[in-house]
């Protein structure tokens, strides 16, 4: 249970738009519901915003209500759909956007991503002072300032779904399998994955280990003693690895297949755990708006709502936490 502060009133609001934007990442629509729902319940209107910033740049708003958000919780994907915007990054379409904002009576924009889109929310309340708050939306969990991202959790779920039955093929055929996760240049679905599938080895974001390294690795663990294991990859930068590594395992007389999971982790069904992470960020979203917060992303931080300046999360990199990384490699060992 996270502590959620009660905060007070200081700001009027009338109408709040909503966007996600970036990969779409499951739970995102348990938060447009608990924020539509969390403002409808004091008399602001919410509005929804098509594509991400794409919409909010070139298509009406669309009314959000009560009902209308109704049987979305349980649904992945989001309802809003979501994009990546070039344009966003000219100042003068922010300026133009936030004019356009005002004029339908916005006084407030929540946007739904991860570290791009989030920079970009910055990036808009810095050019047109338009108050603006973010929540971290991307099943990556790569954003600074929260120990947790809304879709993370069912990500790992699906892609550990996906790695308990390779391990009966493996195990039923003696092999080796790579499996590949995503999340881009961070390792933190890779890690979760890796310790709660018990792979043999977890290859982190372009660590760039070859098949040598990887055989001379796994020799000094129990996994010399197996004839099937599973190696977790991170999907890093280079989009052939995981391919190369497995080819060049079978010339080295070590085959193995490789299984990239890919976009299968980010559909579904939100776990439990994200609907719940998404609805109280959500509220609190609107809590903080109305109490004069703004330029700031809300996580959750040692049990309790945290709250990170927008402008840090495009500067610094949240780093895999040491003590995971042994764990990791004391339990594979
Ligand atoms: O950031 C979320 C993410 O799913 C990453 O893990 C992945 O590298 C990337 O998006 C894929 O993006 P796209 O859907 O544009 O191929």
């Amino acid at each position: 249970m996270w502590t959620l502060p009660e905060l007070p009133v200081q700001r009027e609001l009338r109408r709040i738009a909503i966007i996600t934007s970036g990969g779409d990442a499951p739970g995102m629509n348990a938060a447009v519901r608990a924020i539509t729902r969390t403002a409808g319940s004091r008399g602001i209107e919410t509005l929804g915003a098509d594509r991400g910033y794409s919409g909010l740049v070139h298509e009406p708003l669309r009314p959000l209500s009560m009902s209308s958000v109704g049987s979305i919780l349980q649904r992945g994907g989001t309802i809003l759909k979501t994009d990546r915007c070039e344009a966003f990054m000219d100042p003068a379409v922010r300026l133009q956007t936030a004019d356009a904002l005002r004029a339908q009576g916005v006084d407030a924009l929540i946007v739904i991503g991860g570290d791009g889109s989030l920079t970009g929310a910055h990036h808009f309340f810095a050019d047109t002072g338009l108050p603006v708050l973010g929540l971290p939306g991307t099943i990556d969990n790569d954003i600074v300032g929260t120990d947790d991202s809304i879709g993370f959790d069912t990500a790992v779920n699906t892609a550990l779904e996906a790695i308990d039955r390779i391990r009966d093929t493996a195990h039923s055929h003696d092999r080796l399998f790579l499996v590949e996760v995503m999340g881009r240049s961070s390792g933190f679905i890779a890690l979760s994955v890796g310790i709660a599938g018990g792979a043999e080895a977890i290859l982190l974001p372009d660590e760039a280990v070859n098949a040598e390294t990887l055989l001379a690795r796994m020799a000094q663990t129990r996994t010399r003693e197996k004839a099937s294991s599973l190696v977790v990859v991170a999907e890093g930068t280079d989009p052939t690895y995981t391919t190369r590594l497995a080819a060049d395992l079978g010339a080295q007389g070590r085959p193995a297949r490789a299984c990239i999971l890919g976009h299968i982790q980010r559909g579904g069904s939100p776990s439990g755990h994200d609907r719940v992470l998404a609805s109280v960020l959500g509220a609190s979203a609107v809590d903080h708006l109305q109490a004069g917060y703004s330029d700031i992303m809300l996580g959750i931080r040692e049990g309790a709502i945290a709250r990170t300046a927008l402008e840090r999360i495009g500067h610094e990199r949240k780093k895999l936490p040491e003590a995971w990384l042994a764990l990791a490699s004391t339990l594979a060992s």
